[in-house]
């Protein structure tokens, strides 16, 4: 299937291949051409002692400025479309992208956070990148754009989207057990609805407020709610639950309760539950975000 062109610069980009590749193919056929034509013509069965062939100057310069002709016009295709893609226009919104072991997460300017990248369309946009851990690298191919993510450091790419719709993101970068499940999605919305989600209050009930938390801090990457098993244990039916973990190497059975929840997220290598890897990096939460994640886990039994 044919990924959709939905930014400024998919079709600068594809247009760029596309002429490359159609120089390329047409050398393909020309030196294919050339091969099978010289060695019917110099078989050996017709001439059995072959001549000794003096050097061309003419064949010299023909092979030499041909091939560098070909390879500037290549450049400035590529060069003009780069161009595109790392000029940044001058009035844009910036979000925040922070890739992570392994999920993604977006700020904008007012304070909102998401792990869902949602973007106006017709709107410029740049996003400013780091990572919290490990390289990753960070892709819309329907955008036709990538950036690595560097940890202590900021890169950057920018996009004015074209289509409504929603479009994968991936982490093209190997990062760890998780890398082929840090995805994500970016929504582009008519600027209207754009506006109504930027501008509007995120919920903050109990069961909400908690699974934001979650969201935030980029659990789903790894614990579904649904029961699916991903790299750490899913959250549902956890709560109250008989778990077996491992305390200093040590076997023990001990059952979910608030305080195991509060401790595996502080300190996840206190009490590793059997089977899994020890991994998750340590969050540092409030007291009130913990006891949110408290509650939201209650709820998913
Ligand atoms: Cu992050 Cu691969």
């Amino acid at each position: 299937m044919l990924i959709p062109k939905a930014s400024n610069s998919a079709l600068s980009v594809d247009s760029t291949f596309a002429s490359i590749l159609i120089i390329e193919v047409i050398l393909l056929v020309l030196v294919t051409f050339a091969m099978v034509f010289f060695v019917v013509r110099y078989s050996r069965k017709k001439r059995e002692k072959p001549e000794n062939i003096e050097g061309s100057m003419f064949l010299e310069i023909v092979w030499t400025i041909i091939p560098t002709l070909l390879v500037l016009v290549m450049f400035y295709i590529g060069w003009k479309s780069f161009d595109i893609i790392r000029r940044v226009p001058k009035e844009v919104m910036t979000i925040k992208v922070t890739a992570r072991q392994w999920s993604w997460l977006f700020s904008y300017e007012n304070g909102r956070q998401s792990d869902t990248l949602r973007v106006p369309m017709g709107k410029p946009v740049k996003m400013l990148i780091t990572s919290a851990d490990v390289l990753h690298s960070f892709y819309i191919p329907a955008f036709r754009i990538k950036e690595d993510c560097v940890p202590k450091m900021d890169t950057y790419m920018w996009f004015t989207a074209e289509e409504e719709g929603s479009y994968d993101i991936f982490c093209t970068e190997y990062c760890g057990l998780g890398h082929s499940g840090m995805l994500s999605k970016v929504i582009v919305m008519p600027e209207k609805e754009f506006a109504a989600w930027y501008g509007g209050a995120p919920a903050i009930t109990g069961e909400m407020s908690g699974q934001k938390v979650l969201e935030e801090k980029g659990c789903p990457g790894c614990h579904s709610t649904d029961g699916t098993k991903k790299i750490g244990p899913t959250f549902k039916g956890l709560y109250g639950s008989k778990v077996t973990v491992l305390t200093n190497g040590v076997e023990r059975a001990i059952t979910a309760d608030k305080d195991y929840i509060k401790r595996s997220v502080t300190d996840p290598g206190a009490d590793i539950v059997k089977g899994y890897p020890n991994i998750m990096p340590k969050l540092p939460l409030t007291n009130e975000e913990l006891e949110a994640i408290v509650e939201y886990l209650e709820s998913l039994k």
